[in-house]
């Protein structure tokens, strides 16, 4: 079974979708796409059925809502379900939140936070969890790597189809969680003369046959869209 990312022309580059209950990193610079393409991961589960849920610190719902409401893809309307979950852990109320899920440790605390979010997602049955992102996680992190391996280990083994989001201005500047994710995949962003020109290359991806070349990535009313006959060159 393989799930729809929610990005048209995406899921060619992937045999036709995630494997479900992994790992995915998503990387790239500001600006490439990273929030939207996991705002149409999640309106995909929802327009399914599923159970999402969605934890940043870097914006309220009504700001997510807000941005994703510019498109066509049915966010607003879709995120007043039920089976939306939405925690900004920026805030005592995410926070709050996330105790009703478990007591165990304070959640500024990593193992706090871990064991919160893991049993969140496993009350709930959550079917698709996005993280953005893991440049405010790491204000979690006290002792750096160490922590983020473990926080990123037990992503990997809850039952939700995970996306994380990773900042990256370097394309050659891998980091921890690019070797530990089940799949990686990369944003790219040119500022040309003639303007931005956007690429999405899914660099790796466990158990997959993958598409690897850099292909066409725009913003439309719809959405985020991928062309995978087009490779775009740098
Ligand atoms: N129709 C559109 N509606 C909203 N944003 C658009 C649209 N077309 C292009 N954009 C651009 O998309 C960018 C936002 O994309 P998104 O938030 O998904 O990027 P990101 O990779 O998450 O960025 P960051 O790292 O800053 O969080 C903005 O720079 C915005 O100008
Ligand atoms: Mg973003």
């Amino acid at each position: 079974m393989r799930i729809p990312s929610g990005v048209s022309g995406f899921d060619h580059l992937i045999q036709g979708g995630f494997l479900p209950g992994r790992l995915y990193v998503l990387s790239g610079p500001p600006g490439s796409g990273k929030t939207t393409f996991t705002a149409q991961f999640v309106a995909e589960g929802l327009r399914n059925g599923e159970n999402c849920l969605y934890i940043t610190m870097h914006e309220s719902r009504g700001e997510l809502v807000d941005d994703m409401s510019s498109f066509e893809f049915g966010f607003e309307t879709l995120a007043a379900s039920e089976q939306f979950r939405f925690v900004n852990l920026a805030n005592k109320k995410g926070k709050r939140l996330l105790n009703q899920f478990s007591q165990s440790g304070n959640p500024s605390s990593v193992q706090g936070l871990t064991d919160k979010v893991v049993a969140f997602v496993n009350s709930r049955e959550i079917d698709r969890l996005v993280i953005d992102s893991t440049m405010l996680l790491e204000l979690f992190f006290t002792d750096g790597e160490d922590e983020m391996a473990r926080f990123l280990t037990a992503l990997k083994s809850c039952d939700a189809t995970t996306l994380l989001i990773s900042e990256m201005t370097d394309p050659s500047a891998y980091s921890d969680e690019h070797f530990l994710a089940h799949g990686v995949v990369f944003f790219h962003n040119y500022l040309e003369a003639t303007g931005m020109t956007r690429g999405i290359q899914v660099v790796k991806m466990r158990g997959t046959d993958i598409d690897c070349d850099i292909r066409s990535l725009r913003f439309t009313d719809e959405g985020l869209v991928v062309d995978p006959t087009k490779r775009v060159d740098f």
